[in-house]
């Protein structure tokens, strides 16, 4: 079940998909990192960067870095499980936005963050 818009996607700053879409639709960033111009997506513990990166994908087609022409061509991504930008290897499947739901994409995020792979931000106080 894919993410619905009002679904979180960066939990480090409470970033939903309906704004990284908008974001997407709007700017039309080259590459994925530049999602991060997006209230700070991807920039936190690192957990949602695949997400990121399948967003990206999906909303820009045929945007990346030139040196990745063969990753964003339109012919790879019809009806093919999504793939790792870095290595070819098939994505972590709960970190794709059209086959997870909200509740196992959170879960998983808990997951990571107990292992020691991402450390979320330091929360900001008032004051
Ligand atoms: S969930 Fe997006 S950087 Fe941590």
């Amino acid at each position: 079940m894919p993410l619905k818009p009002d679904d979180t996607v960066c939990f480090c700053f409470h970033v939903p998909l309906r704004k990284i879409e908008a974001f997407c639709r709007i700017e039309k960033p080259a590459v994925p990192s530049q999602i991060s111009d997006c209230l700070s997506a991807g920039t936190g513990c690192g957990w949602c960067v695949p997400m990121l990166k399948q967003i990206h994908r999906r909303m820009c087609p045929g945007r990346g870095p030139w040196w990745k022409s063969d990753i964003n061509s339109s012919t790879d991504t019809a009806g093919a499980q999504p793939q790792s930008v870095e290595n070819g290897a098939p994505a972590d499947p709960q970190r794709s936005d059209q086959n997870v739901d909200a509740a196992a994409y959170a879960a998983g995020r808990q997951t990571y963050i107990a292992s020691g792979q991402g450390k979320p931000p330091a929360e900001k106080t008032s004051g």
